[in-house]
Formats: C-alpha cells, sequence, structure tokens
C-alpha cells in the first residue's frame, strides 16, 4: 500500500501566516501539521509516500527532505494548480500505478492513527474506505449520506446539509478512483471533487466502506482549529525538560522545555511546550501555549497561543491570549514619543486592543 499526502493548494484562511508559509508547515506543539500525517502513515506501515506539492513546494521539500528522517521514502508530486483532491490523484497517476493507497489531507490531524483503519481496508479490500465524523458545522465540509449504514450520497459544503456526519481528510482507495477522478467533471467552484469521484464509484456500484471516527480530529484551516489542534496535542505530551529552568521558575503540570531553551524567573503553568533556544525571562506562559524555538518571551504573560519561531513578545503589559504569532514577528512596548501605537501588520493581519 502506498500512501499520497496532499501538501498543495492555498492557506486563504490562515493568511497572514499562510502568506510566506505553506499551512500543512504551521506547527502544532511545535511540529508542522503535515509531519503528524507523515508519521501516521508510517506507523501504519507505509513507507513509500507521495506528497503533492503546490506553491509552496520548496518549503515543503526543505521541511520533509527525502523522507530518511521519518524512516520513509518520498516522491514529490507537483500539482500545477489547485485544482481538486481528485486532480491530486490524477497528477499522482504514475507515482500510484495500480496500487491500492491511503490519501491524506495534509492539514488534517487525527489523534490515535490510521494504522487499525489501514489494516481494516486490507483486510475486506472494498474498493474506497471513507472516515466519517459528526460535526457541528457540516455546511463546511463534504458530507455523506448513509442508508442502512452504506453510503448513498455524498456532497462537497451542502448548503443544506442532509446529515451531520463530514468526510474526514483520510481516504483509502483501489486502483479505481483513477477511473473516477477522470470521469467527473469540475464543480462550482472549478475543482474535480473527491467526494464526486467517490460518489461515481457508489453510481457504478464499487464498494464505499464508511468507517466513523470516535477520536478527535481536526481540519487545521482556520485560527480556532490550529489552537485546538495544540490544545489537544499539548494535553497528550509527558513532562519532559531538557532545557534550563532556573531556581526562581516554577514548572506546573505538563511542560515540555527543549534543549537549549531557558526559563528564568517564570511560571510556566502546562500544558505548554518551550521551543529549542527559546528563552522565558520574567514571564507568565500559561496553558495550552506553543512557543517554538528561538522565541523570546520577556516580561509578559501569554497563554492559549501559539508563537511561532524567532519571534521577541516583551514587556506587554496585559495577558496575550487566543493568538497566533507568526514568524519573527516583535511585539512590545515602544519607548519612542509621542507615546502611540506603532504598527507593521501584514495584509489580513487582526489586533484587538484594550
Ligand atoms: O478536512 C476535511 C475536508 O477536506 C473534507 O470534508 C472535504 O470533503 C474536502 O474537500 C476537504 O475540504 P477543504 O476545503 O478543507 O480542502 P482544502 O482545500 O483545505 O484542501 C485539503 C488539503 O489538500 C490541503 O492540505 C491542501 C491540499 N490540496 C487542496 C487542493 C484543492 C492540494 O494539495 N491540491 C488541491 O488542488
Amino acid at each position: 500500500m502506498k500512501g499520497l499526502i496532499l501538501s498543495g493548494g492555498k492557506g486563504t484562511r490562515l493568511r497572514p501566516i499562510t502568506y510566506t508559509s505553506a499551512k500543512q508547515l504551521v506547527p502544532v506543539a511545535n511540529k508542522p501539521v503535515l509531519f503528524y500525517g507523515i508519521e501516521a502513515i508510517r506507523d501504519a506501515g507505509i513507507t513509500d509516500i507521495g506528497i503533492v506539492v503546490g506553491d509552496t513546494k520548496e518549503e515543503v521539500m526543505a521541511a520533509v527532505g527525502n523522507g530518511s528522517g521519518f524512516g520513509i521514502k518520498v516522491t514529490y508530486i507537483e500539482q500545477p494548480e489547485p485544482l481538486g483532491l481528485a486532480h491530486a490523484v490524477l497528477v499522482a497517476e504514475d507515482f500510484l500505478k495500480d496500487d491500492p493507497f491511503v490519501m491524506y489531507l495534509g492539514d488534517n490531524l487525527i489523534l490515535g492513527g490510521i494504522k487499525e483503519l489501514a489494516q481494516e481496508f486490507m483486510r475486506d479490500r472494498p474498493n474506497a474506505q471513507i472516515l466519517l465524523a459528526k460535526v457541528t458545522n457540516p455546511k463546511q465540509f463534504g458530507v455523506a449520506e448513509l442508508k442502512d449504514g452504506k453510503v448513498v450520497r455524498l456532497v462537497e459544503k451542502p448548503s443544506e446539509p442532509k446529515s451531520d456526519l463530514a468526510l474526514v481528510g483520510v481516504y483509502m482507495f483501489d486502483k479505481n478512483i483513477i477511473r473516477a477522478a477522470k470521469s467527473i467533471k469540475p464543480s462550482t467552484r472549478g475543482e474535480l471533487e473527491i467526494t464526486d469521484a467517490i460518489q461515481f464509484l457508489i453510481d457504478q456500484g464499487y464498494t464505499v466502506h464508511p468507517h466513523m471516527v470516535n477520536g478527535w480530529w481536526k481540519d487545521t484551516g482556520k485560527l480556532e482549529d490550529m489552537l485546538e489542534a495544540n490544545r489537544m496535542v499539548l494535553d497528550s505530551l509527558a513532562t519532559c525538560i531538557h532545557g534550563h529552568v532556573d531556581s526562581s521558575s516554577t514548572v506546573e503540570f505538563k511542560v515540555v522545555v527543549e534543549s537549549g531553551a531557558e526559563v528564568i524567573n517564570s511560571v510556566v503553568r502546562g500544558p505548554a511546550i518551550i521551543g529549542r533556544n527559546a528563552r522565558v525571562i520574567n514571564s507568565f506562559i500559561g496553558p495550552f501555549t506553543s512557543i517554538d524555538k528561538n522565541v523570546q518571551v520577556i516580561s509578559s504573560e501569554i497563554e492559549h497561543s501559539i508563537v511561532l519561531e524567532g519571534s521577541i513578545i516583551k514587556e506587554v503589559d496585559r495577558r496575550i491570549e487566543d493568538s497566533l504569532v507568526g514568524r519573527n514577528v516583535e511585539v512590545g512596548k515602544s519607548p519612542l514619543k509621542p507615546t502611540a501605537y506603532r504598527f507593521m501588520l501584514g495584509d489580513n493581519s487582526k489586533v484587538g486592543l484594550l
């Protein structure tokens, strides 16, 4: 069985972070979302993995390399334009050949892995196996309608959903999906939808098995989802202190302090992670916070947030929360007169002032 991870597309819902970076590389608990997918596939015993890349291919390739760091072999597959999930399958045809494969959307996070799902698929050998989860906002997903436990209809982002069962971004297919993807037409949003390709299989009498996901799953496309994913993953970590925590600091509950990091005269209340060579000085890091490598937090308080590498948060009077701070950002008091806010904010930035 092969793996196919989709890491192309555009990250419009996470702008401005994704103006300069692939959405699949935004870290959750200091690890890119994409890496969780790679590890889940590898842990299911699949080591031949194709990664579909688009505009951000250089960055994805730099992060994943040839896969040896993960114990897998990676083949990069270029998709000239993000023309849909079924289009991504078509551009991967030479890589997939006639083999069965698991398709994993690079911005999805599923706790608990996919090993048993892959085993179930290889044992029962349906033509496709889809994962479904109950959601409160089905309009934002592909939605499945079941009858007597069988999938009868799949609709991509319906305006009037017939159920609350969303398609999770992990699919298992045999070679017939390629013919299905070749047989469908682009949707009104101009994409070759994988939901339509699977519907084609259903209509042609192929077997499509549904599988309910009981564990936690998230499509990390938006800020709130990113923060929730961060919360879930941090909560599953165990305390591990490799860096330096001085004697006037307190580290409470589940806290990871990576090597080279320093915590000086501060309180870190987990679940939280302090990345490599980060510095936390005279500060409070509250629950569900990920401080990435080379970040400095000085005389400030932050919780329920993600701060990406190289950023500096210095002498901020009020507590920062529910925030995603990009790379190399500076947030701090300005000593200049007249007293005023001074911003340099990228397009689509959001700032909440008191
Ligand atoms: O997260 C689950 C949902 O994922 C499903 O419920 C939907 O049925 C499915 O269409 C998909 O919806 P999204 O709108 O979230 O898909 P998105 O455009 O975010 O793309 C998902 C991943 O695939 C993302 O990592 C980008 C990548 N991608 C996307 C497109 C359209 C590609 O690599 N190539 C593409 O052409």
